[in-house]
């Protein structure tokens, strides 16, 4: 079947299906087509933490109904070291911004129910998915849904389709620089039927290694413990993981995680990646599918939802005025946040992350980074800035 749209858009993670959206609020047609099941995209265990600007654009772009109900949101969040915990008060630091904890399946499932309104194309289970002629003005789309092959016609196409996806792939060689860390520790992390025994989030730093306590609602738990990057998850009975959670986050004020039965556990390895530019000829990339960060600064699926907010603008200006403008700024704006989270989710990740080099030096080092942090208000204040997130614009 042969068809025509403004935009191709690969992958209903956040950022295709917010990109599919802000376009929509502007007139601009498109195809979102996704290789996974709409199940599976929605069940996917990951993010949680909502920057303020992400928070705001969703209000403002109307899927914010159930944020505002179901959001949890956070003027703070702790620090603990040496048994004791430190609460950096992010609102007072930014100017009353703040944090929302907001599951991403719970921002999947809004973005997926504002695109099924809009009756425009939502393609799940596709198989075969591929671009074509993307060096040229007039890329295509090939897939395969429902049992029948589709090419769509395009004027520009989006790679919003993750780290594994088939786009950033399509850029011939030689034409985007890598920039890549990888981190010799993963995390564990697991969802528990347990009410949050703080309101707010604990990032902790441990001899043992590092811990995160943090939520998804009221009467859900979730928590992080800094594993090996091999490390088998058989190996890890509930007991054991609870046993590691009470002697990682437990402080001296008698504060621990509340238990509950374990839903759901996982390992999620730890990498720092940039691809540079974010765009070759008509294809544009988009969130993960251009960069990852390590998880600790909260800020993957954030970056995800600038990246398509700047996009979005940039489309709207080329088909308002025929100016390419902002298209042609798109890969360098976008680098520049990108590279500003890259730094801080770097910094947070080497202050709380056991290291397992045997000279002590960076573990006396960590501790003096953390000591400044809590005793130092314009350090704190550089913290809660990047963490609730600087303007998208
Ligand atoms: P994705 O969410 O990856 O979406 C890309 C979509 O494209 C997917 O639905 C995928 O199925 C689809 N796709 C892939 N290949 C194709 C293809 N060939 N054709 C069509 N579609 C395709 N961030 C945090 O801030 N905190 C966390 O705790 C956290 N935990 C994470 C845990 C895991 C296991 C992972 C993988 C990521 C985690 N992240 C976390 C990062 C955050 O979830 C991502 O930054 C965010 O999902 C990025 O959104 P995206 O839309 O760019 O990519
Ligand atoms: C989460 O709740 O999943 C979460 C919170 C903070 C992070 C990472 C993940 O830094």
């Amino acid at each position: 079947m042969v068809s025509r749209t403004q935009i191709g858009i690969v992958g209903a993670g956040p950022a295709g299906l917010m990109l599919g959206h802000l376009l929509h609020l502007r007139g601009i047609d498109s195809v979102i087509v996704e290789d996974r099941g709409r199940d599976h995209v929605i069940d996917r265990v990951r993010a949680g933490v909502l920057e303020q600007g992400t928070v705001d654009l969703m209000r403002e772009v109307g899927v914010g109904t159930r944020l505002d109900v179901e959001g949890l949101r956070h003027e703070g969040i702790y620090i603990a070291f040496g048994g004791e915990r430190y609460r950096i008060d992010l609102a007072r630091l930014t100017g009353g911004r703040a944090i929302t904890v907001y599951g991403q399946n719970e921002v999947v499932k809004d973005l997926i129910a504002a695109r099924e309104h809009t009756g425009r194309p939502l393609h799940f289970d596709a198989s075969d998915v591929r671009v074509h002629d993307i060096a040229s003005d007039h890329p295509r789309l090939s897939f395969c849904a429902a049992g029948q092959p589709h090419d769509v016609r395009c004027d520009f196409i989006a790679g919003c389709d993750g780290f594994h996806g088939v786009c950033r792939p399509t850029v011939p060689t030689g034409h985007l620089r890598i920039y890549e860390r990888e981190y010799p520790f993963a995390w564990l992390g697991i969802l528990a039927n347990a009410a949050p025994s703080s309101e707010e989030l604990v990032y902790s730093l441990h001899e043992r290694g590092f811990a995160l306590f943090s939520m998804r609602s009221p009467s859900v738990t979730r928590l992080y413990l800094q594993c090996a990057t091999d490390e088998d998850i058989a190996q890890w009975p509930d007991e054991r993981i609870w046993n590691e959670l009470r002697v990682r986050l437990s402080t001296h004020d008698g504060w621990a995680p509340h238990e509950g039965q374990i839903t759901q556990k996982g390992v999620t390895p730890m990498r720092s990646f940039v691809a540079e530019p974010m765009q070759y000829g008509s294809l544009f990339l988009a969130g993960d599918a251009a960069h990852i960060v390590p998880p600790t600064g909260a800020k993957g699926l954030n970056l995800a939802v600038a990246d398509v907010w700047r996009l979005a603008c940039a489309m709207g200006e080329y088909y308002e005025s025929g100016s390419r403008g902002l298209l042609e700024g798109y890969s360098s704006a976008a680098l520049r946040r990108t590279w500003r989270a890259q730094r801080f989710s770097w910094w947070m990740t080497s202050m709380l992350h056991r290291s397992d080099d045997p000279n002590p030096f960076d573990h006396k080092r960590q501790l003096a980074e953390l000591e400044n942090l809590v005793s130092s208000e314009a350090a704190m204040a550089s913290l809660a800035e990047n963490y609730v997130g600087l303007p998208l614009g």
